[in-house]
């Protein structure tokens, strides 16, 4: 490439060395963002055409251009070039040498740096909708399988020690409302990204009378930046985006993480099928959770991601500095990570299949109806609630020491530690009953799990 070729060449006497090209390019990643490069164009030619700033023709020129680069883009003919350093010189330049002088007068009025911040909130926006529908397709796939096993029982954990029955359903649409924050939080940031920073130019604004409404609205922004500095120079949408996700595969990670226990032999809870397992080289018994385990283990690059561009930011004085090309990296890849866990999700949740034996018993296991208990004391005796959990304490040591259930000890030997006990203890120490009795509001109640399953479900169309 000769030097008259790169844009700012002009006042260049020699071209650059191999290693200030090679850390200055970025044209390898950056022409993810060709699309929306190409319709940034259009709306600034557009909007150039109209307020006079270039000539009808040009405009005409320029648009039926930057038409044939798309084709070009999409049918795998376009040459990117290193030595035109990134995505904007490769598709003007190209521009040029397509129509001649029409295309050296796209650039009035704008500079790469409004272009870029401009190219990357459009980008970012479109993968915010992407995600969102993710997310919905993983809610609605755990919303079907809540109001499947709404009445499932299984052991509830603190500590991951058996506290108390719960069923599968509520378990399942505990994570549907986690989803629903991470979406939320995805919206709120689409809010605060959806305006347009063209036109901003390189960081004062620009003497040419342009129209940035225009070019906003043609673009979907729903107002111009009202900064110019500011314009070219935050990268907090991105930010906030990435923390989004950062949220978001946490959310996933705990996910993966029960699942990584629940398909272990030693709980046996839920299988998955060979569709979303592995096998070992040298282990014929095994079926490895792959899939889960690498959803659990991506929450490092997204969290990373995160990392990365807070700490590009946080030093750089106003206003753009070649720093913030670093920020497009991090963010394809989060994006990457985050769009294939979250598929991965989906998928597991639709295979899996509960061993609701095995949950049954294991819900049973631990004394984990001992609340239910204490809750029968201060109902039927109007025991204070501490004194009743005194009381269940050494009803629970009784039941230890012989090796038995609670609902297995002789009505006489309760008698023994609370005389007033009667025989009615015993309907509140199975968990079906325990289960049943939980009807406050978000509680795991088989009646409640499934009219929030169908609530969901409902929402979720
Ligand atoms: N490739 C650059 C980036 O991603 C585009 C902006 C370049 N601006 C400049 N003044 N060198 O940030």
């Amino acid at each position: 490439m000769s030097k008259s070729k790169l844009q700012w060449g002009g006042r260049f006497a020699g071209g650059p060395d191999a290693i200030m090209q090679a850390i200055n390019v970025s044209i390898g990643f950056d022409r993810k963002l060709w699309q929306q490069d190409i319709n940034g164009s259009r709306a600034h030619a557009a909007m150039l055409g109209k307020c006079g700033i270039i000539t009808p023709q040009d405009e005409a020129a320029i648009t039926a251009g930057l038409e044939a680069i798309e084709q070009e883009i999409e049918t795998g003919h376009f040459v990117f070039a290193e030595a035109l350093e990134d995505i904007h010189t490769n598709i003007e330049a190209r521009l040029i040498e397509r129509i001649g002088e029409a295309g050296r007068r796209l650039h009035t009025g704008r500079s790469r740096n409004d272009q870029v911040a401009t190219d990357f909130r459009l980008f970012v926006r479109d993968a915010i909708d992407g995600m969102a529908a993710q997310i919905k397709d993983l809610m609605r796939a755990l919303a079907d399988r809540a109001a499947e096993h709404a009445g499932t029982i299984m052991p509830g954990f603190t500590h991951l020690q058996t506290a108390q029955p719960i069923t599968f359903g509520h378990h399942l649409l505990a994570y549907v409302e986690m989803l629903a924050r991470d979406q939320g939080r995805l919206a709120d940031c689409r809010v605060r990204l959806n305006e347009c920073p063209l036109g901003a130019a390189a960081l004062a604004g620009t003497s040419y009378p342009i129209d940035r409404a225009m070019t906003a609205a043609t673009l979907g922004f729903d107002r111009p930046t009202a900064n110019s500095l500011d314009s070219v120079s935050d990268r907090d949408f991105a930010l906030e985006f990435l923390a989004a996700l950062a949220i978001l595969a946490m959310h996933l990670s705990r996910f993966a993480e029960e699942m990584i226990i629940w398909t272990s032999n030693i709980v046996g809870f839920v299988s998955l099928s060979d569709a979303f397992t592995t096998g070992s080289s040298i282990m014929p018994q095994k079926r490895n959770p792959d899939a889960a385990e690498l959803t659990r283990a991506k929450t490092g690059r997204i969290t990373g991601a995160l990392v990365a561009l807070l700490t590009v930011m946080k030093g750089l004085p106003m206003a753009y500095a070649k720093d913030m090309q670093e920020d497009k990296e991090p963010v394809f890849d989060a994006i990457a990570a985050a769009s294939l866990s979250l598929a991965a999700t989906t998928g597991m949740v639709r295979d899996m299949r509960a061993n609701t034996q095995t949950m049954r018993q294991a819900a049973g296991l631990g004394f984990a109806t001992a609340t239910d208990l204490a809750d029968y004391l201060v109902r039927a005796l109007a025991l204070p609630f501490r004194d009743a959990h005194h009381i269940t304490g050494r009803i629970v040591a009784l039941a230890e020491a012989r090796g038995i259930d609670l609902a297995a000890i002789p009505l006489a030997d309760m008698q023994a530690i609370e005389p007033r006990i009667k025989d009615e203890i015993f309907g509140c120490l199975s968990v079906e009953a325990s289960v049943a009795s939980r009807t406050s509001y978000g509680g795991t109640a088989p009646d409640n799990v499934a009219a929030q399953a169908r609530k969901w479900l409902e929402e979720l169309t």
